[in-house]
């Protein structure tokens, strides 16, 4: 299934994801979106939101790991006037500021029990109580939720509710972390490095080969906001119109590199889609050259650009340019 425009890359891994949150748009069912801190859980909970029948009504996150547990509940169902000291108002909750839309409860698994009590009620029957309030509110919510917590770990240690989780879980999506995502990396250090050259405005072609090495092999333990982060800080320092591991910060210890196995299949993948962003960088995008550089036609290119999705993250030109800066 296709494509989320918002969402970069194309490997396997990725694919079964973007055809997932195209199923799970369509329904009001609540959605466990989990994966390792900047894999795009947010990212994803959005990108849900906005293909489903709710995308007109609003999309309000709240994180439940950055609230005090004692503000906490208020900020999720409200309060009434004179509820608690301070409360020196009524006030809606984020769950019926979502109605007609999304809410989206971010580092679930920090939810106190009271509150998982709460949730669960909600999710069963579509009603819960502003704090110091005994009117019951019908709210209409769809609810999607996101952890880099193992839940079932926290269940077993009686910090989180089985019920609840499976109720949440119904429909559970696993963001995998960037390692695993074979030639998604280079595809997105070239459309992050885009990004980042053109808004700040630096002449930047690509990356030096030592660099692609540096970012192919290094684990990218913060995943895409790591990468990202990584790119922009590399083309403020940068001094040449090539990336170096320098300018990234990526030397020596970091690269530990990874020794699983992929299958025939993503390795072909992973090493084509290497040596075209290699030699697109390299030719500053001029695809004659790219094309006799690695001793294809200019058809096999242009095919191989389409079928690797390349064409809409490396630029190119007759005169080439891979990556150009803003005027
Ligand atoms: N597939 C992707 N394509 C492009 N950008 C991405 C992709 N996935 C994540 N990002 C970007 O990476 C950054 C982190 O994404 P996001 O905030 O959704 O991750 P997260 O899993 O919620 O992280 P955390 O666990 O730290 O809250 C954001 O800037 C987001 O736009
Ligand atoms: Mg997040």
């Amino acid at each position: 299934m296709g494509q989320i425009e918002e969402m970069l890359g194309t490997s396997a891994a990725i694919r079964t994801v973007f055809s997932v949150i195209h199923k799970v748009a369509k329904t009001d069912l609540p959605v466990l979106v989990t994966g390792e801190t900047g894999t795009g859980k947010e990212l994803t909970a959005q990108a849900i939101h906005d293909r489903s029948l709710r995308k007109r009504g609003a999309f309000v996150p709240i994180n439940c790991g950055a609230i005090p547990e004692t503000l906490l509940e208020s900020e999720l169902f409200g309060h009434e006037r004179g509820a608690f000291t301070g409360a020196v108002q009524q006030k809606k909750g984020r769950l019926e500021a979502a109605s007609g839309g999304t809410v989206f409860l971010d580092e679930v698994g920090e939810l106190l029990l009271s509150l998982q009590v709460k949730l669960l009620r909600f999710l069963q029957k579509g009603t819960c109580e502003r704090v110091g309030s005994q009117e019951t509110l019908h709210v209409d919510a769809r609810v999607i939720a996101a952890t880099n917590l193992d839940l079932k770990e926290s269940i077993d240690k009686n910090l989180f509710r089985e019920d609840l989780y499976y109720r949440l879980g119904v429909l559970h999506i696993h963001l995998p972390p960037l390692r695993d995502r074979g030639e998604d990396t280079l595809l997105m250090a070239m459309s992050f490095l885009k990004q980042a050259a053109a808004s700040q405005r630096k002449s930047i072609r690509g990356y030096t080969s030592e660099a692609l090495n540096a970012i192919r092999t290094y684990p990218w333990p913060g995943n895409v906001r790591e990468l990202s982060n990584r790119i922009r800080r590399a083309v403020v320092m940068a001094e040449g119109p090539e990336i170096t591991p320098h300018d990234l910060d990526l030397t020596g210890e970091a690269l530990c590199g990874t020794d699983s196995l992929d299958s025939l299949r993503a390795a072909h993948r992973r090493i084509e889609v290497e040596l075209i962003v290699k030699a697109m960088s390299l030719h500053q995008g001029n695809l004659t050259r790219v094309a006799r550089e690695l001793q294809v036609s200019r058809t096999t290119l242009y095919r191989k650009l389409r079928a690797y999705n390349l064409g809409d993250h490396l630029s190119f030109t007759e005169g080439g340019c891979s990556v150009a800066p803003a005027n």
